[in-house]
């Protein structure tokens, strides 16, 4: 269903990684439930030849905690998930002037994200983990002020190639390599617990 390939380069590291195998597998034993139930249950769930060639994938975000991330990935790409606490929302409004393009004009993402949160509920940020700038993994760092970020750091991802920053909305700080915000996916919610990347919200 999803593998740990998205995890990849990825600082929430070995603790995100083991978060996201869990997820990975309780979403391939909901799967396996609906389809003792459901018969056509391929139909829903296409094979991973199909999800490379761009079919929409199902996430079960059900366990992802506030504050942590979880990765799975769509069109070969890594999407990194993260449920936002209130104290993330509300420090995003406050970083307006150290960004590049705060309400991503110039940057990916569907229309009926809210362009400043870059989200549909506030609270759920997906965003594609690569890189504007060359295309590394940027790494989850959620922390406040550590000490190899600065005390200015409210958390967001850190890229380890040029060291490009973003804020937890996935937009880029200025004066970096990276020229973008990174892009969020198009996706939906088939209910409070999964979303469908791949899937428009208007079309669902
Ligand atoms: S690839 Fe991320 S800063 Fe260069």
């Amino acid at each position: 269903m999803l593998t740990g390939e998205g995890a990849m380069g990825n600082d929430g590291v070995n603790t995100g990684r083991r978060r996201f195998l869990v997820t990975a597998t309780s979403v391939v034993g909901a799967a396996g439930a609906v389809g003792a139930a459901v018969p056509f249950v391929g139909s829903w769930f296409p094979s991973a030849k199909a999800r490379a060639a761009g079919a929409p994938v199902k996430v079960n975000i059900s366990k992802i905690e506030p504050g942590q991330q979880m990765i799975a990935e769509w069109r070969g790409q890594p999407v990194l998930i993260v449920r936002r606490t209130p104290e993330i929302l509300s420090s995003l409004g406050q970083l307006t002037g150290r960004l590049s393009d705060p309400e991503s004009k110039d940057s990916t993402q569907p229309g009926y994200v809210d362009p400043v949160v870059r989200s549909i509920r506030p609270e759920i940020l997906l965003l594609v983990g690569i890189c504007t700038h060359l295309g590394c993994s940027p790494t989850f760092r959620p922390e406040v002020a550590p000490a190899d970020l600065g005390k200015d750091w409210v958390g967001g991802y850190f890229c380890p190639c040029h060291g490009s920053r973003y804020d937890l909305a996935g937009r880029v700080y200025k004066a970096q390599p990276a020229p973008l915000n990174l892009p969020v996916p198009p996706h939906s919610y088939e209910s409070d617990s999964v979303i469908v990347i791949g899937v428009d919200q208007e079309e669902a």
